[in-house]
């Protein structure tokens, strides 16, 4: 069965927090706790694994965020997920127009936006903006200049598993020549793909950020790496791993299909030795990426 994107999504929730890179994460949860109120977007927020983590994370001091998805029927997910938290949490949360307000502890606002970012214009200029497994797939040099216009002088930037052009699956394959050869072609799909006649970050986003922030203003605080490491783990898969692994395997098997590039007796047999390998509990996966924490010069 496919695995769809709402379910992927959820399943690499526990892999994506053992990856973080976990001194970036420090540094940006200290430079949240220099605001007296945080005043967040989250970009590509998804079914809302940041917000979670926000929510997670014992802030001392008032939190309005923003969760902006161009997927309204994952911001339902995020919305529904997050009355779940707050009320497990005991923060007695109230609904207002599709928006959460939660007055136990530092008070809580949470914001669901249904639009393409390139839309969005912000009320009031922010002072925190995270991205998580988003800049890859929007055009680089045009999103830091849109986050950049909603952020306030001095605001940050946390932009998370940004992608850069490493995957290696485990064990072996009995036909290597042929794995290199769908990765290659896996990174090139990424490559070609434009969104309004751009180039997105594509299979280098990591490195690409690097390079771009400070044209646009931004200084580099931390960076890291935040690789994900798929592997089986005393003999099982961690929490949602299995999942993560088989749409991995069909986003690099799906690519080489619809190509029409590749031999289709090949690619089967391909497919069903890393099949085997997923059910026998053998299959691994490293994908390099990086997390970046970067400072709007004031
Ligand atoms: C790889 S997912 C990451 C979701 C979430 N941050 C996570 O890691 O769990 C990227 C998200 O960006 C959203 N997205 C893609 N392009 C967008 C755009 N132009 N404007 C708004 N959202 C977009 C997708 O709907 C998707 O939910």
């Amino acid at each position: 069965m496919p695995v769809s994107f709402a379910e992927y999504l959820e399943a690499k929730f526990d892999l994506d927090e053992r990856s973080l890179n976990r001194e970036v994460r420090e540094a940006f949860l200290r430079s949240l706790h220099g605001f007296a109120e945080i005043r967040c977007v989250d970009v590509g927020a998804g079914t809302g694994a940041t917000m979670r983590r926000l929510l997670a994370a014992g802030l001392a001091v008032p939190l309005v965020l923003t969760s902006l998805d161009r997927d309204p029927l994952l911001l339902d997910a995020a919305r529904d997920d997050a009355l779940g938290w707050l009320r497990a949490q005991g923060r007695e949360p109230s609904i207002d127009a599709g928006e959460l307000h939660a007055a136990a502890g530092p008070a809580t606002t949470l914001r669901f936006v249904a639009c393409e970012f390139q839309d969005h214009r912000p009320q009031h200029p922010c002072n925190a903006i995270t991205a998580h497994a988003f800049l890859d797939i929007v055009p680089l040099a045009d999103a830091l200049s849109r986050l950049g216009a909603w952020l306030e002088p001095g605001g940050i930037l946390y932009a998370t598993l940004n992608y850069d052009g490493d995957t290696t699956l485990l064990p072996v394959s009995d036909d290597a020549a042929f794995e290199a050869t769908l990765i290659e072609h896996y990174h090139e799909t990424m490559e070609r793909r434009r969104v309004d006649g751009l180039a997105i970050g594509g299979a280098f986003s990591g490195r690409r950020l690097h390079r771009l922030l400070p044209d646009h203003g931004f200084e580099i605080l931390a960076c890291g790496s935040s690789d994900w490491s798929i592997t089986p783990w005393l003999g099982e898969y961690r929490a949602g791993d299995a999942i993560c692994l088989q749409a991995l395997l069909d986003m690099i098997g799906g690519e080489a299909q619809r190509s029409g590039l590749f031999d289709p007796g090949r690619l089967g047999r391909w497919r069903e030795e890393r099949q085997r390998c997923l059910r026998e509990r053998r299959l691994g996966l490293i994908a390099h990426q990086l997390d970046l924490l970067a400072r709007l010069s004031p």
